[in-house]
This record gives structure tokens, C-alpha cells and sequence, in this order.
């Protein structure tokens, strides 16, 4: 005898995980009224650099670019883009690719783009989360995430960028051996982010002496918002680097 069959098909919504955004880690993104200049350059400039994504995990980066860049590096929340830039410009064969929702930091970088006719970088200009899950697994050298928003009182700290799950995401777009750089003059950021590093089995962190932390890495690129020492502490600068053993993503 076969089962009876039940009068009308089961309810799959409800067996479906719930799916949240991320908690969201900036701040504003605009507001302010946009100049002539401004509104070209996000216009007709943007286009030109935009990332559009496809489907999870499938995105090579290496093909964004018209020449094959030696390695691809990706800045989360570069600000106004000094230190973007300024990397794009003293490395010429990398593939820089920066994220940024606020719309005036994109304006800026890409007026500095313009000026500097940088043809190596591209931008995507959302929450880098979405990037990072579009991206193929081991496909990036070096991710910089420097002076990240604070999120310094206690409510807010859940929306801080750094969280466990979100290192296993940097873990699976980091290649074996590639580079996390990490800034903050924010005390306890930087005690929570060491912490989260040094317990992350994907993560080794590089330093050897106290110089290695407390002073800038030689080839960093000082920013407008960096020099303004907002934060309670002198910058640290936090170097991992992806344990070249197998990570299997949770
Ligand atoms: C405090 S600012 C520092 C900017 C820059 N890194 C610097 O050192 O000058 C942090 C930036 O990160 C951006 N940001 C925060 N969460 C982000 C996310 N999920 N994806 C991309 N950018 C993000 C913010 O919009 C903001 O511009």
C-alpha cells in the first residue's frame, strides 16, 4: 500500500534557514549634495572600475583586469583611498581592488585614480562581504583592513567588521601563505581582533618583537583619517599570515 499523500505539499518556507544580513559595520554612506565634478566621476568614471559580481564563490578575480596582475591584493573600507592608491601606484603589476560603501571616500579615490591614470585597480562600492562571498576560494595575497570603524561603546561592538565567522570568510579567499594586514588605535578592537586572530586555526600571527606591532609596516601609506588619532591608543599594526596547511571552510 503507498503512503497517502498529504492534502496539499508541505510548507517549505518555513524549513528554509533564515537568512539575515550581516550586521551592518559602517556608518553613514552619504548625504551631502554632490558637485558637477563628483557626480561625473561616479558617472562615467565608476563604470569604467566597477565590480560587478556573479554568482557565489565563482568570481577569479584575475579576470577583472586587462593584464594578468602578478597577485591580487583587496582593501576593505579604504576611506578616502590614500593608501589604496597609493599602493596601486608603487606596484604597478598587482591588482588592487578596494571596497567602499561611502560614497564621498569613492569620489575621492576615484578622482585620485583619475589623476594618477591607474589602470590596476578596481572598486567595488557595497559591503565587502558581499565581495568576499562572490570571490573564488585561495584567490587573493593580501587583504588590508586598516583603522576599520571602531564601534568603540559596548552596544555597538557587535557591529565591529572583525568577527570569527568573518575570518573564516577571510580565511577561504586568502591563498596559503597570503597576507592579512590589520590597523586600529582602538584598545579594545585591537585586544579583540588579536584574540580572534591567534584562536583562528587559519591565521598565524607574524610578529617576533613589539616593533613588529607597533610601528607601520615600511611600505604602509599613511591616511587623512589615520593621522587624525581618534582613537584611545597609538596605532597598532597587525600582521597574519594564512597557515599554509589545509582549511576546510565551516
Ligand atoms: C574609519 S574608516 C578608515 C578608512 C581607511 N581604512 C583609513 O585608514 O583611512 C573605516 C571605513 O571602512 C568602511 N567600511 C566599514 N565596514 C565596511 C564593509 N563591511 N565593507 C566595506 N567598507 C566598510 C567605512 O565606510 C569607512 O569608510
Amino acid at each position: 500500500m503507498s503512503p497517502e499523500k498529504p492534502e496539499s505539499p508541505p510548507d517549505l518556507a518555513h524549513n528554509e534557514p533564515e537568512v539575515h544580513p550581516p550586521i551592518r559595520s559602517y556608518g553613514r554612506i552619504g548625504g551631502r549634495a554632490l558637485s558637477a565634478r563628483q557626480k561625473r566621476l561616479l558617472d562615467e568614471r565608476l563604470p569604467e572600475f566597477e565590480i560587478t559580481l556573479t554568482g557565489p564563490g565563482a568570481l577569479d578575480p584575475n579576470t577583472l583586469f586587462k593584464t594578468l596582475p602578478d597577485e591580487i591584493w583587496l582593501e576593505i573600507g579604504f576611506g578616502g583611498g590614500e593608501h589604496m592608491i597609493g599602493q596601486a601606484r608603487h606596484h604597478p603589476n598587482i591588482g588592487l581592488i578596494g571596497c567602499e560603501p561611502y560614497i564621498d571616500g569613492m569620489v575621492k579615490a576615484l578622482s585620485g585614480i583619475e589623476t594618477a591614470d591607474l589602470h590596476n585597480v578596481r572598486l567595488y562600492m557595497e559591503d565587502a562581504r558581499g565581495l568576499l562571498a562572490a570571490l573564488k576560494a585561495n584567490s587573493l595575497a593580501r587583504i588590508f583592513i586598516l583603522f576599520p570603524d571602531p564601534w568603540p561603546k559596548k552596544r555597538q561592538q557587535k557591529r565591529r567588521l572583525i568577527q570569527v565567522d568573518f575570518l573564516d570568510t577571510l580565511a577561504r579567499v586568502l591563498k596559503p601563505g597570503g597576507e592579512l594586514r590589520f590597523a586600529t588605535d582602538v584598545a579594545s578592537y585591537a585586544n579583540e581582533a588579536l584574540a580572534h586572530f591567534i584562536a583562528h586555526p587559519a591565521f598565524d600571527w607574524t610578529a617576533e618583537r613589539a616593533e613588529d606591532w607597533r610601528v607601520p609596516p615600511v611600505d604602509h601609506m599613511t591616511t587623512r583619517y589615520e593621522v587624525k588619532q581618534l582613537g584611545d591608543c597609538r596605532p597598532v599594526w597587525f600582521e597574519f599570515r594564512k597557515t599554509a596547511g589545509e582549511f576546510s571552510v565551516p
